[in-house]
């Protein structure tokens, strides 16, 4: 196993291992991180993901979006490119099958995809990140290859990772290809990276 697998498989066990009231007790401390941050404030079209292997659970922060009126999308694996993603909007009454992942996804509906440059914020997964923002995913490249897309001297859309604070490690070992995150939010802690 490389060190990236190692990292991997021992943050996703430590994650996975937190009860489930401190799973709830940190979805709820998260959107009190989260609500007041300008780069939310200001978001209208906010992509998100549904909850998955131990993450921060995203279900309190969607709700509280939409109840202040966000338009929220969720991604789906992308129907023509492999590797890619693209996100479609997510309303409270969409219908979400599991995907090949076991994720909900609605159901691709082309009429209802956001361009990625479109979206106002992007909150990523992850499962580990270090005191540079450098970011480690599930091993799949989605959000390395979709974001790569993006033009570094756009501001647009705007990039948070969420994450348990168990998630932080002294150094995530980094590859030419991992797309870093500027910003990385905890039930503890709002990070900015971006001065670094
Ligand atoms: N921009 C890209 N273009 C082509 N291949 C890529 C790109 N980004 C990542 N990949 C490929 O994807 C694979 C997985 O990458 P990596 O291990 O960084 O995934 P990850 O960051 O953990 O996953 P994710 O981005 O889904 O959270 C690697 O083999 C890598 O070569
Ligand atoms: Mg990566």
């Amino acid at each position: 196993m490389t060190s990236r697998q190692q990292l991997r498989s021992h943050i996703r066990s430590l994650r996975r291992a937190l009860s489930a009231e401190q799973q709830h007790q940190a979805s709820l401390d998260l959107v009190q991180q989260l609500l007041p941050r300008p780069e939310v404030q200001q978001a209208q079209h906010i992509a998100l993901y549904l909850t998955n292997d131990g993450e921060l659970d995203t279900s309190p922060l969607i709700h509280a979006l939409w109840q202040q009126g966000k338009t929220l999308y969720l991604p789906l694996l992308h129907p023509v490119v492999p590797g890619y993603l693209v996100f479609q909007l997510y309303k409270p009454d969409s219908l979400l099958k599991p995907n090949q992942f076991g994720i909900g996804e609605p159901e691709l509906n082309c009429s209802l995809v956001c361009p990625v440059s479109q979206l106002d914020l992007i909150f990523t997964p992850l499962v580990a990140f270090d005191a540079q923002g450098q970011r480690l995913g599930m091993g799949g490249g989605f959000y390395d290859r979709t974001l790569s897309q993006l033009s570094s001297t756009y501001q647009k859309p705007a990039l948070i990772g969420l994450a348990h604070d168990c998630q932080q490690v002294e150094s995530v070992p980094v590859e030419a290809w991992d797309i870093p995150l500027p910003l990385i939010c905890t039930p503890s802690r709002f990070c900015s990276f971006s001065e670094q």
